[in-house]
């Protein structure tokens, strides 16, 4: 490689244009100034490179050197990854102080992975075998939790093995394997770099039917999300974007958890950083933080590091997909992000398009979307794995016709519209069920009727069909006053009133509540279903919707989410009985009164 020298001529912020770089590449690395500050080219005309600065950049002087590294921005994927806080270009923050000061040593090369811990490494191949893209060689556990599979890198070609160390104890640079291929051969260890810009290859993409369980209702039940699918969670201030993805983050079925905290305020990522290492996995009770990294990027932390840390993040959870793992990734928030794209195109005086946004806004954030999938990953054995994305979206105002909003959707396929309004009833989560849509609801209706229950679907069409009508009705009530209803209709928004509180709130803090399996997601629902179904046949016999408002049971029913402990889900079976026993008598009651 030749390394090429040019010098600096312009600084603004996190921006440098320097010149004498003939020869350099598009989104090559570079070191920046005496302090060797690391860069990367984003744009090339002629001899002159612009380049982001990932780190801070004051003091920096026309006449300092850039250096070419001759390789792009990239991650190193191996063991060591889990339980890590990196900012956005893979430095491990070990202290959390150094987070709410933003203080980063400038300048400083950090290992992304520890070089001196010692791995136990199992091969599943031999000497003298044929390996090649994506194969796993060996494994390493890497915590209680999750095995790390050690894999012959994408881009490796097809090749005999020369040599395979035994079973033992290795550092992550230690030589495990010998690939000897037409070009050549190499050493294979237990890590390997990958540019962070390019989406690491796989065999074939798969439909997306199988759903992410959150163990939220209105999401698992309404607005559902598939393993490998993409979110985006719009939401003004305030009104639980940040709940939600912790939310998911705790209780998703996916095995490998990324947290990429992008531009929040620096107290706030500190409280990321000091819940999570004391939550715990729900299925084992070990540290959540075995199965989960994080990504921080501070407001105060330099903008082109949180420019990167989407990709950074994004990268590292397809490396855990190609093990074969189901990955989540949760962004917070994609609007910190795009200001720090905003301010960088700024810096560069290039054109700016809607809101100062550049113009490539929309192509960017589809290089994050598109990353997700659920695939059959590249190499032996043949395994599936998924890379889920939710993004976090904070439009100014809650406005969300803004560029970020309206841009987002066009590369997600759910969408969760969070309300003020309802956030300020304290209804929470705040997701708003007539805006808010998914475009998984008919792809995972086979799994759940498969793995759950056959009606699910018919369940929740019937329950979602009461809040649209509620809805209708509810603007009609507003024209006309509530008296104006017949009582079919006045039962109907009763209903909806139920469902909104006995299965769409769901206290994020309440013990039980906190999570709900996808079986008591089904029960639940069936029974106010069933109640509308009951209380209407009721009223066309003749009772009084009065008598039907003042039944004790509804309040039974409400409250069932956090009476009804997850594992003792028969007591919902007999609320189901004890309600039709209620509206048995109370139809006998009346005819024995009108007959009377
Ligand atoms: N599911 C929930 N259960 C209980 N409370 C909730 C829930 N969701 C949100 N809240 C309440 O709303 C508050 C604000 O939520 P959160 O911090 O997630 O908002 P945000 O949209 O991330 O705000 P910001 O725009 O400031 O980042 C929380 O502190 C909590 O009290
Ligand atoms: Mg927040």
């Amino acid at each position: 490689m030749n390394t090429v020298r040019g010098k600096i001529v312009w600084v603004a912020g996190p921006a440098v244009k320097a010149d004498g770089m003939m020869g350099a590449k598009m989104y090559e690395t570079v070191y920046v100034g005496e302090e060797r500050l690391i860069g990367e080219i984003i744009k090339l005309t002629g001899d002159v490179a612009f380049i982001q600065v990932y780190e801070n950049t004051s003091g920096l002087r026309p006449g300092e050197p850039v250096e070419s590294t001759g390789s792009p921005l990239s991650v190193s994927l191996g063991p060591g990854m889990l339980g890590s806080i990196y900012d956005g270009v893979q430095r491990p923050l070990d202290a959390i102080g150094r987070i709410s000061t933003g203080f980063i040593k400038r300048g400083i090369k950090v290992d992304p992975l520890p070089r001196d811990k010692k791995w136990k490494f199992t091969p599943v191949v031999k000497k003298g075998e044929e390996v090649g893209p994506g194969d796993i060689i060996g494994e390493v556990p890497e915590t209680p939790l999750v095995v790390s599979k050690i894999m012959v890198p994408p881009n490796a070609k097809r090749g005999k093995l020369t040599y395979v160390a035994p079973e033992g104890e290795y550092t992550i640079e230690d030589t495990v394997a010998t690939l000897e291929t037409k070009e050549g051969s190499t050493d294979l260890r237990l890590y390997h770099n990958w540019p962070v810009r390019r989406a690491r290859p796989f065999s074939r993409r798969l439909d997306p039917e199988v759903p992410t369980i959150t163990g939220q209702r209105v999401l698992d039940t309404f607005f559902p999300i598939s393993k490998g699918g993409t979110a985006c969670i719009p939401g003004a201030f305030g009104t639980g974007k940040t709940v939600t993805l912790h939310q998911l983050a705790k209780w998703s079925d996916t095995r490998v958890i990324f947290h990429v905290g992008c531009g929040e305020r620096g107290n706030e990522e500190s409280e990321v950083l000091t819940e999570f290492p004391h939550l715990k996995d729900p299925a084992t009770g070990r540290p959540l933080m075995e199965r989960t990294v994080l990504i921080a990027n501070t407001s105060n932390m330099p903008v082109a590091a949180r420019e990167a840390s989407i990709y950074t993040g994004v990268t590292m959870a397809e490396y855990f997909r190609d093990m074969g793992y189901d990955v989540l990734l949760v962004a917070d928030s994609t609007s910190r992000w795009a200001e720090a794209l905003r301010e960088i195109s700024g810096r560069l005086e290039e054109m700016p398009a809607e809101e100062g946004y550049p113009s490539y806004l929309a192509s960017r954030l589809a290089e994050f979307y598109e990353r997700a999938g659920r695939v059959v990953t590249l190499g032996n054995p043949e395994r599936i794995g998924s890379v889920t994305l939710v993004g976090a979206v904070s439009p100014p105002g809650g406005d969300f016709t803004e560029p970020v909003t309206t841009h987002t959707m066009r590369f997600i396929r759910t969408f969760w519209a969070l309300d003020a309004n309802l956030a300020y009833t304290r209804h929470y989560p705040a997701i708003n069920w007539i805006t808010s849509y998914s475009g998984y609801v008919e792809t995972v209706r086979k799994w759940w009727a498969e793995n759950v229950t056959v009606d699910w679907y018919e369940q929740r069409y019937q329950a979602y069909r009461l809040l649209q009508r509620e809805a209708d009705l509810l603007e009609l009530v507003r024209l006309l006053g509530p008296e104006a209803l017949p009582d079919e209709e006045k039962l109907i928004i009763d209903v909806a009133r139920m469902i909104r509180e006995g299965f769409l709130q769901q206290s994020a803090y309440d013990e039980v509540d906190a999570y709900c399996p996808p079986l008591k997601q089904y029960k639940l629902l069936r029974l106010f279903v069933m109640f509308h179904k009951l209380a209407e046949e009721a009223l066309r016999k003749g009772v009084a919707l009065k008598d039907i408002r003042s039944l004790p049971i509804i309040s039974k029913l409400i409250r069932a989410k956090y009476e009804v402990p997850n594992d003792r889900l028969e007591l919902l079976d007999e609320l189901e009985r004890a309600m039709v026993d209620t509206f048995e008598k109370l139809a006998y009651g009346e005819k024995v009164e009108v007959k009377a």
